[in-house]
């Protein structure tokens, strides 16, 4: 089960994450206010470092990971969106971060809407779910606006988080 890249869509390309992506992945990863419901907190160098060589061996070896998101027109990165496995079940789970002057483009949601679309397309799985602090509305409103359904409130790194699933079959 892999994930092919590039994931294209109208404005963004989604490919996966190299070594001369960290001082761009500091300005995202470094942030405390991108990183306030994170629950690693704000990284540093090399802790970005090595969370990219991370997400790079994730696409090697299991297909899919969290991968860097670039803008089209300028070649820009300006986030990060993608999946990790959820804890509970296994499931492909979405997440999805952005510099903060990238914010109110609806980037995200366009970067998010490109990753259902791809784990639908070449996964097996029947769920894709996203988990979100339950204070982080910006979040909820992606994936709100990704047809994502909250269907709990579970708790998960010491906070409520609702619980967004979308099921193959609304896909
Ligand atoms: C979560 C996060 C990525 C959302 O970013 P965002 O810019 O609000 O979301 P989008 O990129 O989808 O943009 C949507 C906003 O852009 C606006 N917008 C402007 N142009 C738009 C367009 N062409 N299409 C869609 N939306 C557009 C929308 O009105 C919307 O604003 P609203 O939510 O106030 O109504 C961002 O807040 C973030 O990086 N947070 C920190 C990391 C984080 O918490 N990640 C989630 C962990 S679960």
């Amino acid at each position: 089960m892999t994930i092919p890249l590039p994931i294209e869509t109208e404005r963004l390309v989604l490919r996966a994450f190299t070594v001369e992506d960290v001082e761009a992945m500091l300005s995202v990863y470094g942030d405390p206010e991108v990183m306030r419901f994170i629950p690693s907190g704000v990284l540093d160098a090399p802790a970005t470092a090595r969370m990219l060589a991370a997400y790079r061996r994730a696409q090697e070896t299991r297909g899919f990971s969290v991968w860097a998101v670039v803008l089209k027109s300028t070649g820009r990165i300006v986030g990060d969106a993608g999946f990790n496995l959820f804890a509970e079940t296994g499931e492909p789970e979405l997440g999805y971060s952005l510099a903060r002057h990238a914010w109110g483009n609806g980037y995200a949601s366009e970067a998010a809407s490109g990753c259902l679309a791809a784990a639908f397309a070449h996964l097996h799985c029947v769920r894709v779910v996203a988990l979100v602090d339950v204070d982080n509305e910006a979040s909820q409103r992606v994936a709100a606006r990704i047809g994502m359904e909250r269907i709990d409130t579970i708790q998960a790194h010491g906070r409520p988080h609702a619980l967004f699933v979308r099921s193959r079959e609304a896909a």
